[in-house]
């Protein structure tokens, strides 16, 4: 360790003189250390110290976000100053984005002049029937660096295949690409299964595949039924057929306790299961109850 500096007690200096003789009474002398300036805050970081007196170090750490625009320790000298200069924390910025190929910035602004700060973000897009895969967001990181762009790639997509009963409409085109679209319908008394729209994907398939289901044929001669909560008699309802998928509740009797419940059925691509507790009357035997007209259990 240095010696530290004197400081003389100046009020007894010249008033000491015993016997003739002068020397310095021990008592009255004392030595402190040099001090230095207050560096106990630095802007956007943090200080690491003991005291500020000669000969400590100091050191310093900025907060994300931020770098050391100096040195990251400080002495206090024998002279009563830092050294070197105290720093300062300073904001990190990026440089502007790279651009991804076949893509585009759709939301960028730079904050600090031509760059970007720290949590800043900017937002890609593709060219048109350019799928993106990764992140359309980037954010500035603290290294001054942007987080992982997006790629963006052409994507295709087969023909896609006409359905039985059916028929499907695309563009005319030499390749089907990313967001095209097809448009699917049934013939006649067929019903489609699936969205009558479909969209190429960016997995390269489309986003469905409807086909054509064929209309129940109703084989029942009088029935009433439950149909989408309300009742209706089956012959008139479907005169046309069942279509593929529609359900309707048939009334069935409790013998015992004579009362009705119901039993579903539905239409599944030209067949329906009737279930197998619903009698049909014969329409001679006007004398029996039917079970639509019986009281629910
Ligand atoms: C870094 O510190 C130097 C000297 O103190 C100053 O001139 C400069 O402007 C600072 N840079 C930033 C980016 O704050
Ligand atoms: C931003 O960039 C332009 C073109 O490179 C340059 O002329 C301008 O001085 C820059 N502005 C700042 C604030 O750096
Ligand atoms: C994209 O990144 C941002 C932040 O960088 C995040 O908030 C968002 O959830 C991410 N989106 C997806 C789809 O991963
Ligand atoms: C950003 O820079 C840091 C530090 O240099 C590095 O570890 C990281 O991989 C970089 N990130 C990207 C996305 O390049
Ligand atoms: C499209 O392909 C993806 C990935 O191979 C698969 O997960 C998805 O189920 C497919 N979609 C359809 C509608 O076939």
């Amino acid at each position: 360790m240095v010696s530290p500096v004197l400081i003389l007690f100046s009020t007894f200096l010249f008033h000491v003189a015993i016997a003739g003789r002068r020397m310095w009474p021990i008592n009255t002398l004392k030595c402190i250390p040099r001090v230095c300036p207050f560096a106990g805050i630095l802007e956007n970081g943090a200080v690491r110290y003991t005291t500020f007196e000669y000969p400590n170090t100091i050191s310093f750490t900025c907060n994300p976000g931020f770098y050391l625009n100096g040195t990251n320790s400080a002495k206090c000298t024998e002279e009563g100053n830092w050294s070197p200069e105290l720093p300062s924390c300073a904001p990190v910025t990026c440089p502007p984005p790279p651009v991804p190929k076949f893509a585009t910035l759709k939301t960028y602004k730079p904050s600090a002049g031509n760059n970007s700060l720290y949590r800043d973000t900017a937002v890609f897009e593709c060219l048109p029937h350019h799928a993106m895969f990764g992140n359309d967001t980037v954010t500035c990181t603290a290294h001054g660096n942007w987080t992982e762009l997006p790629e963006c790639k052409e994507v295709k997509c087969p023909f896609p295949s006409r359905p039985d009963n059916g028929f499907v409409n695309y563009p005319a085109k030499q390749v089907l690409l990313y967001k095209d679209k097809a448009t699917f319908g049934c013939h006649d008394t067929y019903t489609l299964d699936g969205p009558e729209e479909v969209e190429c994907t960016r997995a390269g398939n489309w986003s469905a595949q409807p086909s054509c289901k064929a209309t129940c044929k109703i084989s029942i001669k009088k029935a009433t039924v439950l149909y989408q909560g309300e009742r209706v008699k089956i012959q008139e309802q479907f005169k046309n057929g069942m279509k593929h998928g529609d359900k309707v509740s048939f009334f069935c009797k409790n013998k015992e306790k004579k009362c009705s419940y119901t039993e579903e059925a539905q239409c599944i691509d030209g067949t329906i299961e009737i279930p197998k507790c619903f009698k049909e009357h014969s329409s001679l035997a006007f004398w029996k109850t039917d079970a639509w007209d019986v009281k629910a259990c």
